[in-house]
């Protein structure tokens, strides 16, 4: 079955059992500063599970584009994809277990043909505040026993696997869901819910587990082996996260969600997420391109995985106008048409190819996602354009690594550091090159000159971000912090576009320039004022993170964000103005600090001067009083 058939039939299920079928909602979420992609494919939901009434009723269903950047680097085993689409159904006060359960068992069973031998299931099991989930066991019982199944629940544990069971129960770091993961990490107001998760068995013939780093523990339906796939969750989403605990919300919700592609596996019998039809005509341009088979060897295997996934998700991001950039979605855009060039490079693939495979998915898609095929042009144009860029720096860094080979006959760490920062070129092609010339790179050295580089650049942006703050007297940090504060709230008043463009802090005052074309009105200025000082007046936590670049741009902050070391995973400073945990951050910036540790001490915030600075720049003056 093709993912556009199983996709058809789930929709006309739920369509027939009352739902309106809603249109899939942008990859960029809208009013939701929380995230910067839709992830799930309840986010866009959040206000109606919530309480808010839906336009469209209370029975919803939906096929979801959505793209998890964090799963980046997971790309390349069988099951992983940045961009997937979320088969949704949600019930907003309506229908609760009773119907989810033998609903869901019914589409996969009988509609699509599933053999519920080959389904497992999770449960709740329960925590100190919420009980263990034993009427969706009853549920799943039942409709186990129509089919002639006798479903066992059990207890899960690590030493003992499957213990014959069908039904397990887990904790909260498994069956419990919300947006920000287990209770404990919620924010007050989150809406979140224990949750039944359906498990599809590949079976022992394979050998998956046998053959699996993890053979000599006892498979279970979340071993990481690989021979179990979840192929969806029902969350049963009825509380909402308070200060002491949780409140039941003021209806229960559905939310369901499951991946289309994984079903598509199940399906087909095959756990690789990549032999599911919509890769196909990509996957054989690719072969045919590389002139290499998908299964020749597991490297090319994993590849050809990367190049499918990526350029399917930069289609897509770009077909709902997220452009190659180094800033926000774009970044990651960028991000992923590269590592798609250097895979490429990896298959030996020496001509363009981004934009064809794009094409590919583009005609593959079309029918569902009729937007593709009006933007082909320009979705097309950008990712040749992206791909051209970063084929130009790939060449002049192999262009310098030639150079200074023939010259020294190796090259060193140091060498390669040289490549990387003053050419952007990767240290993993320094060290496939060096290992073409039976030489080798030390990466070892590689890392120490990129540290020091890194903390010569971080005090540099320490100056030129932090401020250049004049000293680390109380004043002078109080102003800082005050800084921050003021940097969040214009962008809150005046909209997104404003950015630090540089900042000096004395004792006696701050001095923040900002992009914004226009002269601030009265208002705006009081508004700006206001806000600063209401967060005074919160007496709100300051603290830092270490974040990895990925983080940060997650978790929405703001400020410098130094691209070209985000490959190398390394760590950089966010400062947070109000616990996330605790009702949410205001502020949260990318910073060497230093800062106050609570807002409260920084007493009356007062702008003394707003001026021009340049063209496009305003500059603000402002006290403490
Ligand atoms: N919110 C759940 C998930 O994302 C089900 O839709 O898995």
């Amino acid at each position: 079955m093709t993912i556009h058939e199983i996709r058809t039939k789930y929709l006309k299920f739920f369509e027939e059992r009352g739902h309106v079928v809603i249109p899939s909602a942008s990859l960029l979420p809208e009013n939701d500063p929380t995230t910067l992609f839709t992830g799930s494919g309840m986010q866009p939901m959040v206000p109606y599970l919530l309480g808010e009434a839906h336009p469209q009723g209370v029975r919803l269903a939906d096929s979801q584009k959505c793209f998890r950047s964090q799963d980046i680097e997971e790309v390349g085993d069988n099951r992983h994809t940045t961009f997937f689409e979320m088969l949704g159904n949600w019930s907003l006060g309506d229908y609760f277990k009773e119907e989810q359960i033998p609903w869901m068992f019914e589409f996969l069973t009988q509609t699509i043909g599933l053999d519920p031998q080959n389904l497992y299931v999770t449960v709740f099991r329960g925590n100190a505040q919420i009980s263990k989930d034993e009427e969706a066991v009853g549920i799943w019982k039942k409709v186990f026993s129509d089919v002639g199944i006798e479903a066992l629940d059990v207890d899960f544990s690590e030493r003992d696997g499957m213990q014959g069971g069908r039904i397990f129960y887990y904790d909260e770091t498994k069956n419990w869901w919300s947006r920000s993961g287990t209770p404990d990490k919620m924010p007050v107001g989150e809406p979140g819910g224990p949750d039944s998760e359906m498990f599809w068995d590949f079976g022992m013939d394979l050998g998956i587990h046998e053959r699996s780093e993890f053979k000599d523990l006892p498979c279970h339906v979340n071993c990481d082996c690989g021979r179990f796939l979840e192929i969806g969750n029902n969350v049963f989403m009825e509380y909402k996260k308070t200060e002491d605990g949780f409140e039941r919300l003021p209806q229960k919700n559905v939310d369901f969600g499951g991946g289309l592609i994984r079903i598509a596996a199940a399906l087909n019998g095959n756990p690789d997420i990549f032999a599911v039809d919509a890769f196909q005509t990509a996957k054989e341009a690719l072969e045919s391109l590389s002139s290499a088979s998908y299964e020749s060897s597991p490297e090319i295997t994993r590849s050809m995985r990367v190049i499918l996934d990526h350029v399917c998700a930069a289609t897509f991001l770009i077909g709902d106008d997220v452009f190659p950039s180094n800033k926000d979605q774009g970044y990651f855009v960028r991000r992923l048409i590269r590592r798609a060039v250097r895979f490429g490079k990896k298959l030996g693939i020496d001509t363009a190819f981004v934009s064809e495979i794009g094409s590919l998915y583009i005609r593959e898609y079309q029918k569902d996602y009729v937007h593709l095929k009006q933007k082909e042009d320009r979705i097309l144009e950008e990712l040749a354009r992206e791909e051209e860029k970063f084929s130009k720096t790939l060449l002049k860094g192999e262009r310098e690594f030639e150079k200074m080979f023939s010259q020294k006959g190796k090259i060193s760490g140091e060498d390669a550091f040289i490549l990387y920062s003053t050419y952007g070129f990767p240290i993993e092609l320094s060290e496939e090159m060096a290992e073409e010339q039976g030489q080798h790179v030390d990466r070892t050295i590689f890392m120490e000159e990129f540290r020091k580089h890194q903390d010569l650049s971080r005090s540099g942006s320490t100056q030129k971000f932090a401020g250049g703050l004049a000293d680390h007297s109380d004043a002078t940090v109080k102003l800082h912090t005050a800084t921050h504060m003021l940097h969040q709230a214009l962008r809150t008043v005046l909209g997104e576009h404003v950015e630090q463009k540089g900042s000096n802090i004395t004792s006696d005052r701050l001095r923040f320039d900002f992009s914004h074309a226009e002269k601030m009105t009265q208002e705006q200025i009081q508004a700006v004022e206001d806000l600063v000082n209401q967060q005074i007046e919160k007496d709100l936590l300051v603290h830092f993170e270490m974040l990895s670049l990925e983080q940060a741009k997650e978790r929405g902050a703001i400020g410098l964000f130094e691209d070209k070391y985000s490959e190398l995973g390394d760590q950089i400073k966010v400062y947070f103005i109000g616990d996330e945990a605790t009702g949410g951050s205001y502020s949260k910036e990318v910073c060497g600090g230093p800062h106050v540790e609570h807002t409260g001490i920084l007493g009356h915030f007062k702008i003394s001067k707003e001026e021009s600075a340049s063209s496009g720049v305003r500059r603000i003056k402002a006290v403490l009083e």
